[in-house]
């Protein structure tokens, strides 16, 4: 146990600032096989090889390269493909949706789905395709799983939004495991799923759309669905969030059912103007499903569609599915207990499913403190060991105090680690070699001094 008397209190935000620069909470999944590998895990993001293999292909590392083995062993498993998964039923709600909503000029699909387009992306596509500047605090090290300078695991399906308009599709859903290096709590993972959507139009097709005879009602409450005539004279700017909002708010409705009450928020993308989010009111409390917005002019032409004009979106599965199944902890996503993956056994993708959670064993919790080190400390490269010496297990990690000591002006962190196995009781002697190895590695690898 770490010594953590005498030292101020902080309180700590369960929230974080998303990489666009605004407050998100983030969906994000878990994993049931709690890691046994222990230091040799860590070190592999320490590019000793000075290759990485991954889906057949070789990265050269380089100082850029800090993908742990942990979060290699993630790569491939596509939950979102897996036949009964909730994240898949999702997947398919959405997708039976989009189909059935939206008819192409022959009686066929207007949006066409890619769901195994590989994570690995170039830096390229997933920051500099998408107008995020170089200097854009979403590039940090700190926030990604880089592979090395040029190649990383791609941070969010947008990644793929300029090749597939490139590739001339107009309407098309992209579905992907994303990854991003974060905090760990019950609804934080480092691998986590989106499912990105874009919809491009010629300015007769906009008008031709939304005016063309689609049911208004249930638009945002205290919205007023604009008159045909008044639409005539909206510019294609306005006419382009009109679609996108009711688009989207046709979608909510399928998947939670009338009585839904959402609210737009504006926010701000790079790739998008004007951007929003939707939350949507769950048990009272407002929670961020999706990001979207009209897409920047200059996005859409560089793709080579300069005679087109198009919204896009991004939602996080998991999120939604929580929020809809009721599924308490992100961690279950990863879960292979049958007492899990049972209860989506459902013979048709749209029947309701409230997750009945299976009795919680006990926690253990242990403190862990040391000094930082003079120069640079990144909190996510400390989750980043944790995650990966603890794994699964690690069902929460919680900043609790700071102290600043008054002469040397040192600065020392204390945390507090929850462990618990979602399948079992876990012995204290268990739990204290995990938290002994943390303890041994984050002086190794991040040159702290422990407080042990
Ligand atoms: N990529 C954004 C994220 O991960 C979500 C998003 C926002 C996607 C706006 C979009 C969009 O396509 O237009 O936070």
């Amino acid at each position: 146990m770490a010594a953590c008397r005498n030292v101020t209190r902080m309180v700590h935000c369960g929230q974080i600032v998303s990489p666009w620069g605004l407050q998100i909470k983030r969906a994000a999944s878990l994993s049931h096989a709690w890691c046994r590998s222990i230091a040799s895990d860590f070190a592999s993001r320490t590019p000793t090889a000075n290759t990485v293999e991954l889906l057949g292909k070789p990265y050269i590392s380089d100082s850029y390269s800090n993908i742990t083995k942990k979060i290699l062993s993630k790569v491939g498993k596509n939950l979102h493909n897996r036949k009964h998964h909730p994240l898949w039923l999702i997947k398919e709600r959405v997708k039976d949706h989009f189909y059935k909503q939206y008819i192409g000029r022959f009686g066929t699909p207007l949006f066409s789905v890619y769901d195994d387009l590989p994570p690995v992306v170039t830096v390229e596509q997933n920051f500099d395709s998408l107008l995020i500047p170089q200097d854009h605090p979403s590039r940090k090290k700190g926030d990604n799983y880089y592979l090395n300078q040029t190649h990383m695991l791609r941070a969010h399906t947008s990644a793929h939004q300029w090749d597939l308009m490139h590739s001339g599709l107009d309407a098309f859903l992209v579905v992907g495991d994303v990854y991003r290096r974060d905090q760990i709590d019950g609804t934080h993972y480092p691998v986590f799923h989106q499912m990105e959507g874009v919809r491009l139009f010629s300015n007769h097709e906009l008008f031709n759309n939304v005016s063309g005879g689609e049911s208004f009602c249930l638009f945002e409450q205290g919205h007023r669905t604009p008159h045909k005539q008044e639409m005539h004279t909206m510019e294609a700017a306005k006419l382009l969030e009109y679609s996108l909002k009711l688009a989207l708010t046709k979608l909510v409705a399928h998947l939670f059912g009338d009585g839904l009450e959402i609210r737009w928020v504006d926010c701000y993308f790079p790739f998008t103007h004007p951007s929003f989010e939707m939350e949507i009111n769950f048990q009272g409390e407002w929670m961020e499903v999706l990001g979207c917005g009209v897409m920047e002019q200059q996005l859409v032409n560089s793709a080579g569609a300069e005679n087109k004009i198009g919204w896009a979106f991004g939602l996080g599965l998991e999120r939604l599915a929580m929020i809809l199944y009721g599924i308490p902890d992100i961690r279950l996503f990863w879960s292979e207990d049958a007492r899990f993956l049972k209860q989506f056994h459902v013979p048709h993708v749209n029947q309701k499913i409230q997750f009945k959670p299976f009795s919680k064993y006990p926690p253990v919790i242990n403190d862990i403190s040391f000094w930082l080190p003079s120069d640079k400390y990144s909190e996510n490269d400390f989750y980043d060991l944790v995650r990966t010496i603890g794994g699964d297990i690690v069902e929460k990690v919680e900043l609790i105090d700071e102290y600043t000591h008054p002469e040397t002006k040192r600065v020392s962190h204390c945390y507090q680690i929850t462990y618990r196995h979602l399948e079992r009781t876990l012995t204290q002697k268990e739990v204290s070699n995990i938290h002994h190895t943390i303890e041994q590695s984050v002086v190794q690898e991040l040159g702290v001094e422990g407080r042990f």
